[in-house]
């Protein structure tokens, strides 16, 4: 279960992060399919409902899908939704790749280059539309975009502080620890770790474990483990009822994102 002062903590540190104002944050994770995308979603939801102008942004979506014949990224697609906004997809996902592969990989598959500028002239430019943003990256910190360039790169250039969702089971302690000192070791901040329970079993010891390990092993705010919802699904772009389960964990006032 969520407890309220982890998540009145991990709230007020994804807001103000370190007292400084912030303009948003860079979701990743430990792998892909540790529910970034739910996760996101999540945080989304609830700023939206708590009235701040929320935009969202999947830079680099590999593993699109083809809908009404146009390639769309599933991700975009599903945070859109829950933000509420009509963005373009060229803005919100400047660049979606078919093959489910790395995206340096699935860019060089589709005959293309991945260039980090022109997703960084697309975050420019919904910075001006919104006033706090929440950025899906792809796969973990250490996935290339181009070349060496990683999405640990594209992090640092946006500036903004990283949330880290793992799986809330057995082994997330070392995926974690690994990807908050990768994060620290190329200059990133990390606001906070969000535990995941992406299983339909009842969280067992290691789930009860391992966030206080976490915290104590990395001096992070440790939050969750969110609930496993059977009625959220990102492909199908249904949300279930994750966010209100989670806001009505976060008896907090307005909270002041700037
Ligand atoms: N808390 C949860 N409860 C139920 N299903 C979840 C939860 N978190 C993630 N999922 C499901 O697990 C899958 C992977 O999650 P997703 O957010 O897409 O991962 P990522 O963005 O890291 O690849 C998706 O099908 C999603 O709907
Ligand atoms: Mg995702």
């Amino acid at each position: 279960m969520i407890c309220h002062t982890e998540a009145e903590r991990a709230w007020r540190i994804t807001t103000r992060c370190g007292g400084d104002a912030i303009e948003g944050l860079f979701v990743t994770g430990t792998d892909t399919g540790v529910g970034k995308t739910v996760v996101a979603g999540v945080l989304v939801g609830a700023l939206k409902a708590r009235g701040v102008n929320v935009g969202v942004m999947k830079p680099v979506q590999s593993g699109g899908m083809v809908v009404d014949g146009a390639l769309t990224s599933p991700d975009a697609r599903f945070l859109m939704a829950l933000a509420g906004v009509k963005d373009s997809q060229q803005l919100v996902n400047p660049v979606c790749l078919e093959a489910p592969l790395a995206p340096s990989a699935a860019a060089r598959k589709a005959g293309i280059r991945i260039e980090p500028e022109e997703i960084l002239s697309a975050y420019g430019r919904l910075r001006n539309l919104h006033d706090f943003l929440v950025i899906e990256g792809a796969g973990g910190l250490a996935v290339p975009l181009c070349g060496k360039f990683l999405i640990a790169d594209l992090a640092l250039r946006f500036r903004l502080p990283l949330v880290i969702v793992a799986r809330s089971g057995l082994g997330t302690i070392n995926h974690t620890v690994l990807t908050v000192e990768f994060a620290q070791h190329r200059g990133l901040e990390v606001a906070g770790i969000v535990l995941n329970h992406i299983e339909e079993n009842p969280p067992g010891e290691a789930e009860r474990t391992s966030p206080c390990i976490i915290g104590e092993l990395t001096g992070i705010p440790v939050w969750g483990p969110l609930p496993f919802d059977p009625a959220v699904d990102v492909l199908k772009c249904r949300q279930g009822n994750i966010v209100d389960a989670v806001c009505s964990h976060l008896p907090i006032p307005y909270p002041q994102p700037y």
